[in-house]
């Protein structure tokens, strides 16, 4: 087929392919060009088939429903992201969908946010460095992906209306860092404007940021397109340089003939929007002779089970509760029968495989007999139900409690109200901790929890995120000490759901002001010294590690190999994510304490010991000037921090940056 250029396309049909055909696809005219199938993610394809393509809510395809992006952050592994981002493409593959609407790389400003499962961390860096490898996965196999949502989509409550107000600064340092760093490293086909306005103009129609930001400075070179139902007035998404509008708007086509008629844009504007369709649409061409299956139903689920199991977070574990003891054990919690493996909306999986009860995991791996009460359900609610529960506890050396949030709480288009668990949650756990000293709570949910109410009275918590159809799997793995918790938290579990951020669920009049700026998550709770439940990169194994040996080699004035030694002091292998935070205390401007700039997951033999290095360039030690609009480094003593999380830093050493004198400001 002969490619298409814009000026082998009439002012219509330019005018048309501005917007999509329908719910997921481009327009072809009548096979003038070749067809592109878009369709959802992040944590599994979701996708109508192409009878359906024209109705909402149409049924979608039975896939692999992988660990959310909140358990692919919390493995503090690349290549998890990587081998996510693979299996999932394997599925668009099968299916025929040319792009994967994902990966959501907004920050968790907020543990309120109804989409934070969707997302990967409060901190830029490790959300950017996990999109990279998302990316890399999908796109190796010749499937397109959807950066999304740009920008400051950090609250669901009103998210067609609100405005986040936030800085220039905030914006380079925070909210725009992470797509910045995926494009510096990738190409995504697509990346998807977000719902809502940044400071007061709708992100569809901000040119601001589509164009000066995101091509001329983050030199992005694929299309643009709306997140569904973003767009409002076609022609001024035009004039902003939003390429293409999802789904079909019947008024779109009419809004920008008018525009062009009366002069407010020109046929010059249609054709940069057309240009740009034309080429992604043959780029997506290009990159089909990639896409080859590779993985059977039962390969994806080994893989999704291999990161579950790598991605769930061991919280507190006094008196070695975990793992289990090979004794009769009571699992209490509905969740443990229907675990909640994915947060709702519209990167709900429908999957294709059955989810087994976590007691007939457990007494197949621990070999003894597990007793099951669902002890949830509403008709337990009862004083009755509650003594024959605790009547039964009574009864067990160990017992398992799952709790957590489902989808009627986490959902897309939703925020939550609270971090605290479902009152009939912690009333079952209060229970069981009254007649039981060995408690060992499960929590499945999409964010930050609050554990204060009970903490104290159980011996151990593991937080399983939301870790898709694996979910028992990987638990039965961890609990019963077939495999070690190596996930770390990527976000911070604050006492109070507003701690480091303001309540975003109420913006007066709509506006949603950043005042913390910079200071998000473990950045805030850092500058006013506050504590927090459970910090930044906080997780345990079942070894303690012994860090030692700090060296910090220069190479170059801004860059330098950080080596460390990490040794197992535990008898069996285990996986550390070691992070190294850096902070120059004396500066010109604000800055946090210490910021995230590089880490390293290694497996270290049991009794071993394992040299990890890193490497620092100038990103490590840069802040965005406002007034350069350009990343600064001042020179100065800096503090490399290495610690097992935010919290728990191990090695400490001073770096003095001394950048020749004409970079510099007095
Ligand atoms: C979501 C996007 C999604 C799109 C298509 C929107 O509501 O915000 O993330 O890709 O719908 O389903």
């Amino acid at each position: 087929m002969k490619k298409v250029t814009v000026k082998d396309l009439t002012l219509e049909e330019k005018v048309s392919l501005l917007t999509g055909k329908d719910i997921w696809r481009l327009h072809t005219f009548s096979g003038k060009l070749p067809e592109v199938f878009v369709a959802d993610g992040p944590h599994g394809l979701r996708m109508v088939s192409r009878e359906n393509a024209g109705n909402w809510g149409g049924e979608v395809y039975k896939t692999t429903a992988m660990p959310n992006v909140v358990n692919v952050a919390n493995t503090w592994n690349p290549a998890c992201a990587y081998e996510t981002g693979k299996v999932i493409a394997d599925e668009c593959i099968e299916h025929d969908a040319d792009v994967l609407l994902a990966p959501g790389v907004n920050i968790k400003r907020s543990p309120l946010c109804g989409r934070n499962f969707e997302y990967f961390s409060e901190d830029p860096y490790l959300a950017g460095v996990m999109g990279v490898e998302y990316v890399k996965g999908v796109q190796d196999k010749g499937v397109g992906t959807s950066l999304k949502h740009y920008a400051l989509n950090n609250s669901e409550n009103d998210r067609s209306s609100m405005t986040a107000e936030a800085d220039e600064r905030t914006m380079r340092e925070i909210y725009l860092r992470p797509f910045e760093l995926i494009l510096q490293e990738t190409k995504p086909t697509t990346v998807m404007c977000s719902y809502n306005k940044v400071n007061g103009i709708h992100t569809s129609e901000n040119r601001y940021l589509l164009k000066d930001i995101l091509r001329d400075i983050f030199g992005f070179d694929g299309i643009v397109i709306s997140d569904w139902g973003a767009c409002h007035n076609r022609w001024k998404s035009v004039k902003a340089a939003l390429d293409l509008c999802m789904p079909v708007k019947e008024d779109a086509d009419a809004q920008v003939m008018t525009a062009l008629k009366n002069g407010w844009i020109s046929e010059a504007d249609v054709d940069y929007c057309v240009e740009n369709l034309l080429n992604f649409i043959y780029r997506i061409q290009d990159m089909k002779p990639l896409r080859k299956l590779e993985f059977t139903e039962e390969q994806r689920l080994e893989k999704a089970t291999a990161i579950a199991t790598e991605s769930m977070v061991l919280l507190q574990n006094e008196n070695s509760a975990l793992p289990l003891k090979k004794i009769p054990t009571l699992l209490l919690g509905r969740m443990a029968e229907f675990p909640a493996a994915c947060g709702g909306g519209s990167s709900e999986v429908s999957s294709c495989h059955t989810h087994p009860h976590l007691k007939d995991l457990l007494a197949e791996k621990l070999g003894v007999e597990v007793t099951f009460r669902s002890a949830t359900e509403p008709h337990f609610n009862g004083l009755t139900a509650a003594r024959e529960c605790m009547d039964l506890a009574a009864r067990f050396d160990q017992v398992v409690v799952v709790v957590g949030e489902d989808t009627s709480l986490v959902c897309e288009g939703m925020n939550r109200t609270d971090i605290k668990l479902h009152p009939k949650h912690l009333q079952l756990i209060d229970n069981v901790t009254r007649v039981c000293d060995n408690v060992i709570v499960v929590i499945e949910a999409g964010s930050a929890v609050d554990t204060s109410e009970f903490q104290d009275k159980v011996n151990a918590i593991l937080y399983a995120g939301y870790a898709g159809d694996a979910v028992n799997y990987a638990l039965s793995d961890l609990l019963t000490g077939a495999a070690t918790p190596s996930g770390k938290l990527s976000e911070t579990f604050p006492y109070e759901k507003d701690d480091f951020c303001p309540d975003i669920n109420f913006t007066p009049c709509g506006v949603d002001r950043y005042v913390e700026g910079i200071f998000v998550g473990y950045r805030g709770a850092d500058a006013m010294d506050a504590d927090v439940l459970y910090p930044f990169g906080h997780g345990l194994s079942y070894v303690n590690f012994r860090y030692e040996n700090l060296q910090a080699e220069k190479k170059g004035e801004t860059d330098y190999v950080i080596s460390y030694d990490i040794y197992n002091e535990g008898d069996m292998d285990a996986a550390e994510v070691s992070q190294v935070y850096v902070g120059q205390a004396a500066a010109r401007v604000a800055r946090p304490v210490k910021e995230l700039k590089a880490f390293s997951k290694d497996v270290i033999p049991a009794r071993g010991k394992k040299h990890v290095s890193v490497t620092l360039d100038k990103s490590a030690f840069a802040y965005y000037n406002v007034c350069l609009k350009d990343w600064h480094v001042e020179n100065g003593a800096f503090t490399v921090y290495v610690g097992a999380s935010s919290r728990d830093i191990r090695l400490k050493k001073k770096l003095i940056v001394a950048l020749p004198d004409e970079t510099q400001f007095t």
